[in-house]
């Protein structure tokens, strides 16, 4: 028996992770649960799942779900919580599935207890790559990626790392891939939610659709396949079939292929290097043909030609262009500024701060901090 702690557990990436284990509570069963505010779906999940501990972000929202739930669920609250529960003794795997920066520091702390860390929350590795493997190599933490494209290549990797030429990242494009630029411009938050293959959380929808997700992946698959920028590709593939690929050196292509659905990516995190049923339907190709392949248009989606020049310069680049993204798209989602306005917040911000090497976790709250606020200033611009 395995005891899950998932941190952001009232999340599209939560509701897929307990599903997995309700499908195998002989496997797994939930250790502690966490949330940001939404203290309504976590009383119906501790209902169901009668985890140990429970964290909410703040003080009134844990008060709140006290008087709701079970007396032996104990109730905390903030980040040294979250960082508890991370790292805690009765816990083996811990779920990173926090939105955001503010999931980077109990995605450390689990790193640093040598769990199994099973990372959905990307920017932990793009805002502290370097620190988060340390972190790994030094107490023997697992990590296993939680994102389609990076369990793709990891299990493709499975069969070695010798000859590798490179690994390329697919991806969907997604509402807008045929979109004119011209057009992008009035764009509604919905509109931009509304992902034609994926059902996600608004941030990531909304990074899907500026393609700064695949940005953020390109520096995710760095730090966890150690690889330079010059050996990763991204490829538009609008079906999300083949959900990444590896190019060895003697012409081999291996590639991980799936119906779009986490649970497949979710399960295998949780069981490997076994395998088990994640209620995911069995593939079939001759129901999602044609599969198509394009280049990537970087003009249209200039989120992702910043994210590379953004590992390319290393450092505190990564940190900056993720918080001046956080920053952007929460004023879209706020109709505060345009779509079109989100890559020029995150270039105005990125030309603005000094590069510098990242060697502590201080340095990298100072940076973000900075990055937001200078972020902040480019959006008065716009709004
Ligand atoms: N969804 C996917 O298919 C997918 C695929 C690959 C990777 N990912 C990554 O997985 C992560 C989660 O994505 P998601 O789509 O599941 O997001 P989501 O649906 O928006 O859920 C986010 C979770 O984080 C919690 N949260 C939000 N802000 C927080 C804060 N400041 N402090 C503590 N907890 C906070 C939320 O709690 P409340 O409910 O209380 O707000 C919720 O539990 C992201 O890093 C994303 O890039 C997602």
């Amino acid at each position: 028996m395995k005891n899950i702690t998932i941190l952001g557990a009232t999340g599209s990436i939560g509701d897929s992770t307990l599903s997995v284990v309700a499908l195998h509570a002989d496997k797994f069963s939930v250790f502690a649960l966490s949330a940001n505010t939404n203290w309504q779906k976590m009383q119906t999940l501790c209902e169901k799942f009668q985890p140990k501990i429970v964290v909410m972000s703040d003080q009134a929202t844990a008060q709140q779900l006290s008087k709701v739930i079970d007396k032996n669920i104990q109730v905390l609250h903030g980040s040294e919580a979250l960082n508890t529960i991370a790292a805690h003794d009765d816990t083996d795997f811990v779920m990173a599935a926090i939105v955001g920066a503010a999931g980077m520091a109990s995605s450390l702390s689990a790193a640093k207890a040598g769990k199994r860390l099973m990372l959905a929350n990307k920017e932990s590795l793009v805002l502290a790559g370097d620190l988060m493997m340390q972190a790994v190599r030094d107490n023997g933490a697992e990590l296993i990626p939680v994102d389609s494209e990076h369990s793709a290549i990891f299990q493709c990797l499975q069969s070695g790392k010798s000859g590798l030429n490179k690994i390329q990242l697919t991806a969907s494009g997604g509402p807008f891939l045929h979109t004119p630029l011209n057009d992008l411009k009035s764009i509604t938050p919905d509109e931009a939610c509304a992902h034609p293959n994926w059902s996600m959380g608004r941030k990531i929808s909304v990074d899907s659709a500026t393609m700064m997700n695949k940005g953020l992946e390109v520096i995710e698959a760095h730090y966890l396949f150690n690889l330079p920028a010059e050996n990763i590709d991204v490829i538009m593939h609008p079906q999300s079939i083949v959900h990444s690929s590896v190019y060895y050196n003697d012409g081999s292509t291996l590639s991980q292929l799936g119906n779009p659905d986490m649970r497949t990516v979710i399960s295998y995190a949780m069981s490997y290097p076994d395998r088990v049923d994640s209620g995911v339907a069995a593939l079939d190709l001759t129901q999602n043909s044609p599969l198509e392949f394009y280049p990537p248009d970087l003009e249209k989606f200039k989120c992702l030609q910043l994210a590379f020049d953004a590992l390319k310069q290393g450092g505190n680049a990564m940190g900056t262009l993720n918080a001046a993204n956080e920053i952007a798209v929460a004023h879209f989602l706020n109709n505060k500024i345009d779509f079109l306005e989100i890559p020029n917040i995150i270039e105005k911000t990125l030309n603005a701060i000094e590069n510098i090497s990242i060697t502590s976790l201080e340095s990298v709250i100072a940076n973000d901090k900075l990055a937001r606020k200078i972020a902040l200033e480019a959006v008065q611009h716009y709004a």
